[in-house]
């Protein structure tokens, strides 16, 4: 039986329940104690997940007990949960964004040095088997070498859903904190560090009406620009672009070379299926997947048959499974 790790949750709010429901299935975890500015929403989380104790922000942060702080807060407020959790010794993991500003980000890693403590942020989509398939496509060379890319997110926003959307459209809201670090996370896992990048952004509607409960009607200025479009090239050569929207509809990611393109159709979920256009393995013709493949008209994607595909080979050579290829931690 693993050691445990005594985990703190500060933010209980609506995506509080995917990391309570999700956490059960790893053995390690064990939720010790809630918090939340809102005591009323600890509570509530506290009382359906079984979780022992309910605690200000600065009790939970005092008690000897908790070891990791999980920070599930708004973006504003990463940075500064996650710099009180660390002065109090503890190891933390935020959800996306780490910090909304640079400056923030750097403070966090390097007090995290000082004390000797751990920092994890979300996302870690990337770890998932659609993403791992793609990995492994491109370092095959069975697409050759990749020297473009397009990742598009354009939605309408979340104030038609989500009970408390307004900071999407604060500062440290906005499409790229919200989105950006999945596609981002994606591709640099596919192609590297990003070397360089241009981009224009804007308020394309300066005000938002909440349509979700229990906000339905309030009026929400937009602080943040909700429409970004930009070029990045990679340290591998590819250029491409990226566009990330909370105004217009569109969702595309591809990552492509001279010969094929790949396509993970959702970064923000572990088990997206990955289409490809380069051969399925099968001995057929090339196929367009996310379809079937059409010699053997079994599914082609490119996440079944390169996992298939390995499994089979490892399993020949005895090999095992690589860290995080199949069981993943997706929250959405
Ligand atoms: N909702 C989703 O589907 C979703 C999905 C993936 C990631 N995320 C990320 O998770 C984070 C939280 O999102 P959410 O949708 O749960 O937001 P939310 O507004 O529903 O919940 C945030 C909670 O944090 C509390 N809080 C805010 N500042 C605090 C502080 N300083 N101290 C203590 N409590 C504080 C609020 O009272 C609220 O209960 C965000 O960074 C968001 O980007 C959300």
């Amino acid at each position: 039986m693993p050691e445990k790790v005594k985990v703190g949750l500060i933010g209980c709010g609506a995506i509080s329940g995917a990391y309570l429901k999700h956490g059960k299935d790893f053995p390690i975890l064990d939720f010790v104690a809630a918090a939340d500015m809102n005591r009323a929403a600890a509570e509530a989380k506290a009382q359906e997940y079984g979780i022992p104790r309910v605690m200000s922000v600065e009790e939970l942060l005092a008690d000897r007990s908790v070891e990791l702080v999980l920070n599930l807060t708004v973006p504003k407020a990463h940075a500064p949960v996650a710099l009180a959790a660390i002065n109090a010794g503890k190891h933390t993991y935020a959800e996306k964004p780490l910090a909304i500003t640079r400056e923030d980000g750097r403070r966090i890693i390097d007090a995290a040095k000082s004390k000797g403590v751990l920092v994890g942020c979300a996302p870690d989509t990337f770890m998932g088997a659609g993403i791992q398939t793609a990995r492994k496509v491109v370092d095959s060379g069975r697409i050759g070498r990749p020297v473009g890319f397009t990742a598009f997110m354009l939605c309408k926003g979340h104030e038609h859903w989500h009970p408390s959307p307004e900071f999407y459209y604060e500062v440290g809201g906005g499409p790229v904190f919200d989105m950006a670090p999945y596609y981002l996370t994606a591709l640099m896992n596919l192609l590297g560090p990003v070397q360089r990048l241009t981009s224009q952004a804007s308020i394309q509607i300066p005000e938002r009406t909440i349509t979700s409960q229990p906000k339905n009607g309030k009026k929400v200025t937009v602080e943040t620009p909700d429409h970004v479009m930009g070029t990045l090239s990679f340290a591998g050569g590819a250029i491409g672009l990226l566009g990330m929207s909370f105004a217009a509809r569109s969702r595309r990611t591809t990552a492509s070379s001279r010969s094929a393109s790949l396509e993970p159709r959702a970064p923000c979920r572990c088990r997206t299926p990955t289409s490809s256009t380069a051969r399925c393995g099968c001995g057929g013709s090339r196929t367009r997947t996310g379809a079937t493949c059409r010699t053997n008209s079994r599914p082609a994607t490119a996440a079944r048959w390169g996992w298939r595909t390995w499994r089979t080979r490892s399993a020949r050579a005895g090999r095992s499974a690589p860290a995080g290829s199949r069981r993943c931690t997706c929250w959405t």
